[in-house]
């Protein structure tokens, strides 16, 4: 190959990996799957190494390791955040403890057993009871200054008060950052109705969520720390034992695990373990093992470290909860955006207590990784507990008599037989029907009808899936011809004049809507609620937006270089516009939204908190929003303005402590109603 070719190449895959970078550190939505991001790599490794007069001055290659990422500032742990020595049955346990009653010959042991928290550690410091800097562990040496982010985590004390102990000078604490499960959950429920990609498992959840750059993003997500030790206090705290800073530590409002305890035998460690195992489903945290330490604090310093771990403790790992099975069949799905997904159909198979019947395989990229095949033999766990993960193939165990074919990307929509495409780069296939695709017809039907969209009540699943079958619906658009067919919507099951007039109406009704919703409700891949409304006070109209390239796209809040691509492809694609020139010319309206230089709070920052009792949530917040301004979930020292209902707690309090000002309800409705007037 001729150089031109290789540094082309080595281009490419710099330009790729960066994205992919961006996608997943800036925006917290990888698009592809680790291991694909790992093989990208590889290849301009492997390059680079085979032509090193080509290297380009900006690889990424040569600053990879556990260290800190470069947008956050980097700082060195006074004391090394060191790791734990692992054990994995009972065997390995006991010689754990063997060769401490070795060292500590004579003397009584206790052991501290916690949780082993599955999440990041990170090292928190407070000066005089004030929490001034939180810092990941990163290699261990040094690691990344995340304090404004670490601030938004709820349950973690910012400043030190105790009836009973006395606040530290210095108190430096360490623990785990987690979300706990049904934060998780929550979450990745809110991230598919934007349309936007789920988090694998509750620990990349966290860490992509303490990673952002911008706290506000950072303060939406559930996160939680618990603490787990003391890496320096001054002065010295003079308490003897482990179990005593744990209950020191929840003194001054620190969370420890929901259970800990002190055992007097190595045998007793170990029947808690098998407790903790089975109990570990109805745990509110991912947890993956347990963590035994000698109690005494005493002794912990007479053991002292084997390189870079300590003597006095260890982790005792759980097995992974995993199962074998075969898989049946494997089928692809179609989402609301086109994705075509593959899913493996596996015969029923209990895993942790949970049966197993189908588990994605997220991209044909996997498939190929795993090789995995119709008929094979698959081992199955519950990654994070809650999510199904096909683990590993059983290559060995296929039968000799048996034809295991490779599986390919179909090249055809299974539902709508549309060509399926997969743009260079990207790790998802795609159908490429659009709204053609009835799969896609009907989540797009979904989202478009839903409360925040365009609000159609009535318009249930049901009722959506009988229309899809008379062909009275193949686009959103057909939404508003209904009351054409009023025969034939009397013929399906159930339907009455009654309900059908309902219907109508609602239908009726929703045609006055605002821009935002509407762009909402249209489903653009990577446009969520407050996108749609961030485009609609800067672009104005439909029309401005349909023009917009992507630069102008780039410019408006949240959008980053990813979606201004999307918005922008869904305003060509022809049979989009055809669908939305139907959807105006059926009377779908709204009121122009105020101008930028006439929203009065443009670029503010807002927080609604307690209870409404004249308007709902969202209702105020769309009203902020009109007037242009941010409605953010956390008060900070940006925030202008806190509207607190009635029962408002810790946001109103730190809303005074900060000097913020604060709205009643009443003062509130009277503050946009005298905005409003004024248009
Ligand atoms: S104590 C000298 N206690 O496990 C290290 N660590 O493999 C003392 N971890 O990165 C660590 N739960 O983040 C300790 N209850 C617990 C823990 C815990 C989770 C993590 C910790 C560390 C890793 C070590």
């Amino acid at each position: 190959m001729d150089k031109s070719t290789i540094i082309t190449q080595m281009r490419q895959l710099i330009q790729l990996i960066a994205q992919h970078n961006h996608a997943y550190y800036v925006m917290d939505q990888p698009e592809i799957e680790d291991s694909e991001y790992d093989q990208l790599f590889h290849q301009l490794k492997g390059l680079e190494q085979q032509y090193p007069d080509c290297v380009q001055a900006d690889s990424p290659i040569s600053k990879v390791g556990g260290q800190a990422l470069s947008k956050f500032e980097t700082v060195t742990h006074t004391v090394p955040m060191l790791s734990l020595g692992n054990v994995f049955d009972e065997t390995e346990l006991y010689a754990f403890a063997r060769r401490i009653e070795e060292r500590l010959a004579q003397q009584q042991i206790q052991y501290d057993v916690e949780l082993k928290f599955d999440g990041l550690a990170i090292s928190l410091w407070y000066e005089n009871g004030v929490l001034v800097r939180g810092v990941t562990r990163g290699d261990g040496e040094t690691g990344e200054l995340i304090t404004q982010n670490v601030k938004t985590i709820r349950n973690l004390p910012k400043v030190l008060y105790a009836d009973q102990q006395a606040v530290p000078e210095l108190l430096e604490v360490r623990g785990e950052v987690l979300m706990p499960k049904a934060g998780f959950l929550r979450l990745n429920a809110e991230q598919q109705a934007k349309g936007e990609k789920v988090f694998a498992n509750p620990r990349n959840a966290a860490a992509g969520s303490l990673r952002q750059l911008d706290p506000e993003v950072a303060a939406s997500r559930p996160l939680a720390f618990y603490a787990y030790g003391i890496a320096q206090c001054v002065p010295h705290h003079g308490l003897e034992t482990m179990s005593e800073s744990l209950d020191w530590l929840t003194g001054f409002g620190f969370a420890i695990g929901e259970k800990h305890f002190v055992c007097d035998s190595i045998a007793a460690v170990q029947q808690i373990y098998l407790e903790i195992n089975q109990q570990r489903p109805d745990l509110s945290v991912e947890i993956d093992g347990m963590v035994i330490k000698v109690n005494n604090l005493q002794q912990q310093k007479q053991l002292g470290f084997l390189s870079r771990e300590p003597r006095w403790a260890t982790a005792y790992k759980f097995p992974a909860i995993a199962a074998l099975t075969t898989v049946e069949q494997i089928d692809w799905q179609v989402g609301r955006t086109g994705t075509i997904t593959p899913v493996a159909r596996l015969e029923p198979v209990a895993v942790g207590g949970v049966t197993v019947s189908n588990v994605t395989l997220h991209n044909i990229g996997e498939i190929h990784r795993l090789d995995v095949r119709i008929g094979d033999t698959v081992s199955v766990y519950r990654s994070g507990d809650v999510i199904p993960k096909v683990e590993r193939v059983w290559t060995e165990l296929r039968k000799p008599e048996q034809i295991y074919a490779p599986v390919q990307l179909p090249s055809h929509c299974p539902v709508c037989d549309s060509p399926v495409v997969m743009p260079e780069g990207e790790a998802l296939a795609r159908c490429s029907g659009g709204l053609y695709c009835s799969a896609q017809r009907i989540e797009a039907i979904r989202h478009f009808v839903s409360r925040k969209a365009m609000d159609i009540e009535g318009l249930g699943d049901r009722w959506v899936e009988s229309l899809l079958h008379l062909n009275l619906l193949d686009s959103v658009a057909d939404i508003y011809q209904l009351s054409e067919h009023r025969e034939q919507m009397l013929q399906i099951d159930k339907m009455g004049e009654k309900s059908l007039q309902n219907l109508l109406d609602a239908i009726e009704q929703s045609k006055k809507t605002t821009l935002g919703s509407f762009i909402y409700a249209l489903g653009i891949r990577g446009v969520g609620e407050s996108t749609a409304r961030m485009l609609a006070n800067c672009f104005q109209s439909l029309d401005a937006l349909k023009a917009a390239d992507i630069d102008a796209l780039k410019r408006t809040p949240d959008v980053g270089e990813i979606t201004a691509e999307w918005i922008y492809d869904f305003f060509k694609a022809p049979h989009n516009i055809e669908i939305l020139d139907r959807l105006i010319a059926a009377g779908i309206h709204w009121d122009a939204p105020l101008a930028p230089s006439r929203q009065p709070l443009n670029g503010q920052s807002w927080v609604i908190t307690g209870t409404l009792s004249q308007m709902s949530r969202d209702d105020a917040t769309q009203a902020l929003q009109a007037l242009g301004a941010r409605v953010s979930g956390s008060v900070s020292s940006k925030t202008k303005c806190l509207v607190a209902g009635e029962k408002a707690g810790s946001k109103l309090e730190k809303a005074q402590k900060l000097a913020i000002d604060i709205m009643t309800e009443a003062e509130f409705i009277a503050f946009i109603a005298s905005h409003n007037a004024g248009q």
